[in-house]
């Protein structure tokens, strides 16, 4: 081997090194999300043991101690010596600001729980579509709807209703709420999102669309819940709507949150959207920031992230019964495309200074 190829397979062996570390704390990061580790640390203002650790969180301190050494030989929290000699654990506030419940928008723990829960549902189905091209049934995930309203929950709380509906068409759609319209969350999973609005804006009546029952189901719990009068919710295939003519000219806007990648008629659910925009109305659809042209990913800060979650997720439940399985990073240029296709002939493409991993993509009917 020449000098250029031995550097080369050198730097190749650092970076396998950084990935199997990598992969192993985002594992050990999702554990810890799940049993709420960081959120009892974020607690402590000094370092603690593994046993004042445990404790607080109700846990295995022989399962802490084994934690705490991926944690800290990781530089996720912070390792030094007691009095006594004795190992004490601190998590940094600029660390739990990025990894607690209490982080909201820039909460990145919750998402460390994604590749371990998708991989737990569907590794062996996934890995069987490598070999037969079938995609794979969502009742595979049974986890995923809990999952997604945790991480809706983060991603919307704090801004969808203060950050939003405020850039939406330049505040006309912010004014319009106030004095009353009918919305359709299109794809609304748990419903996170449109009861955040429907409770914001008393006086607009809100309609979940969803055509997972259970997701639809709790949805409508925590509707009742909230005494939220103004929100209602319908288990139903979107791609079907446009032939059903169930909602046809029913909505002043229509919002889809992260709902139209992963459908198995993507086409069709946009075609329905279109049906049920009333005259004057506008479509809303948040996505991935990306490109569909793999190369020009290059530099995307979390491709490889994404890529993943889609291949264990997106994209085989998109691929299910034949459908068109476009996968999380089908990217904006072939958004525009099938949004244009779908009818929407004015896209307007708009980065979103509150969430940089999404795009706005508001069409007029
Ligand atoms: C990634 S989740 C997003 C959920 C929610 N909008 C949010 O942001 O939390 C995608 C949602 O689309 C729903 N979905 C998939 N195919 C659908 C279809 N054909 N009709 C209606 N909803 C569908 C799924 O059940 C799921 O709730």
């Amino acid at each position: 081997m020449d000098d250029v190829s031995m550097e080369k397979q050198e730097r190749f062996s650092q970076r396998m090194t950084e990935i199997l570390n990598a992969g192993a704390l985002n594992l050990a990061l999702g554990l810890g999300y799940k049993h709420r580790i960081f959120d009892v640390m974020e607690g402590f203002d000094a370092p603690a043991s593994p046993g004042k650790i445990a404790d607080a969180a109700g846990l295995s301190e022989r399962y802490l101690r084994e934690w705490l050494g991926i944690m800290a030989t990781g530089r996720i929290v912070e390792l030094s010596r007691g009095e006594a000699g004795e190992a004490l654990y601190y998590l940094p506030k600029e660390h739990a600001a990025l990894l607690t419940r209490n982080a909201g928008n820039s909460n990145l723990g919750v998402y460390a729980q994604e590749i371990p829960l998708l991989t737990a549902c569907a590794m062996e189905a996934v890995s069987n579509g490598f070999v037969t091209g079938d995609g794979v049934p969502f009742s595979q995930y049974p986890d995923f709807q809990a999952f997604m309203g945790e991480l809706s929950d983060a991603k919307h709380r704090q801004v969808l209703v203060d950050q939003f509906i405020p850039c939406v068409d330049d505040g006309r759609l912010l004014e319009r709420l106030k004095k009353g319209i009918r919305v359709c969350d299109f794809g609304c999973g748990e419903g996170v999102a449109m009861n955040l609005m429907a409770g914001a804006f008393p006086n607009s009546r809100f309609t979940g669309i969803d055509n997972h029952e259970a997701a639809i189901s709790k949805a409508r719990d925590d509707a009742a819940g909230l005494g939220l009068i103004n929100a209602e919710y319908c288990v139903a295939d979107g791609a079907t709507l446009k032939d059903s003519h169930r909602f046809d000219n029913r909505f002043d806007y229509v919002v889809a949150f992260d709902a139209i990648h992963d459908q198995t008629r993507p086409l069709e659910a946009l075609q329905s959207v279109g049906a049920m925009l009333a005259k004057g109305g506008l479509f809303s659809m948040v996505d991935i920031d990306a490109a569909t042209d793999q190369a020009a990913n290059m530099d995307h800060p979390l491709a490889p992230f994404l890529y993943t979650v889609s291949l264990m997720h997106c994209m085989p439940v998109g691929l299910n019964n034949k459908g068109a399985g476009l996968g999380m990073m089908w990217g904006r240029e072939k958004a525009v495309a099938m949004l244009e296709k779908a009818g929407f002939d004015r896209v307007e493409v708009l980065s979103m200074d509150h969430d940089p991993f999404n795009l706005h993509f508001l069409c007029r009917a």
